[in-house]
């Protein structure tokens, strides 16, 4: 069942809570893959009722190429949907996300802020702004995000505590090709040879500086190892490669605090995002 109205939607989610069932959502953008899958199965398990939501949300792109570079593979999509036994998808026209008059915006600060949050300005709040629309419109009890957008992940959290808003917002493992790439739907923009012999030294420069931190290099030493270690493997440019607190995304100065590392790279005019446990 496809939905294009918050109306239609409301209707159908009143039924499902008369019953006392609980509504598990998966948020995408669409462009579908293994990734994503994971999370509608995470939903499928736990949840009686599982809706998919797919939309390309403009307000979180800072870039207008970006945006209309984003694949749009809604027909493949639903396809891949049918056989894990999705309730329903919420595929909204923009007009139903962003009326006429809309002038609302949800602003994340403290952990919205670095990395992400500086490198394109607005992201964020694009994010927090859709997510909470889908929240409502949704009435989701839990909501599944991957932990290959770590950041955003925990921006959703932070929103989530803040506004008191009534939904457990779960976090999934990152799924990887077999080459330790991690599955987005910007890997399918990268030429063959980028994305086989080229695309996997990420998670290789980050999987080994991770290790060096963990027995005991200064992450000043690991990290520019890595970078320069992506840049002769074939990477453009190498936004960030940093360690920093797995939740505020502040500097990593507590030991005992968890560390996360994440990177943003450029391969074929394709910006690569991946992040991995310290
Ligand atoms: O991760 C995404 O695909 C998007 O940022 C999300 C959460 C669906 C909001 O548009």
């Amino acid at each position: 069942m496809i939905l294009r109205t918050v109306e239609a939607l409301r209707a159908q989610v009143r039924t499902w809570k008369a019953a006392g069932q609980q509504i598990g959502v998966v948020p995408t953008m669409g462009a579908l893959h293994g990734g994503h899958l994971s999370l509608v199965r995470a939903a499928r398990a736990e949840c009686p009722r599982v809706i998919v939501t797919i939309f390309v949300n403009p307000r979180q792109f800072d870039n207008p190429e970006d945006l209309s570079n984003y694949p749009r593979t809604e027909a493949a999509d639903a396809g891949q949907l049918a056989p894990l036994g999705v309730d329903a998808i919420f595929a909204p026209t923009p007009d139903q996300v962003y009326p006429p008059g809309f002038a609302t915006t949800v602003s994340v600060g403290g952990v919205a802020e670095p990395l992400e949050g500086a490198m394109r300005p607005g992201h964020f709040d694009g994010v927090a702004t859709v997510v909470a629309k889908l929240f409502g419109a949704t009435l989701a009890d839990r909501a599944y995000f991957g932990e290959k957008d770590w950041q955003q992940l925990q921006v959703v959290r932070r929103m989530v505590a803040d506004l008191n808003l009534p939904v457990t917002v779960v976090g999934c493992p990152t799924l990887r090709e077999a080459s330790g790439l991690a599955m987005s739907s910007r890997n399918m923009r990268l030429s063959p040879q980028a994305r086989a012999v080229v695309a996997p030294a990420l998670y290789a420069a980050m999987t080994e500086a991770a290790q060096a931190i963990r027995q005991g290099q200064a992450p000043g030493t690991a990290l520019p190892a890595a970078r320069e270690r992506l840049l002769r493997a074939g990477f453009e440019k190498v936004d960030y490669i940093v360690t920093r607190d797995a939740e505020t995304l502040q500097d990593w100065s507590d030991p005992a605090r968890p560390a996360r590392m994440l990177a943003a790279a450029w391969l074929d005019g394709v910006r690569l995002i991946d992040n991995i446990a310290v």
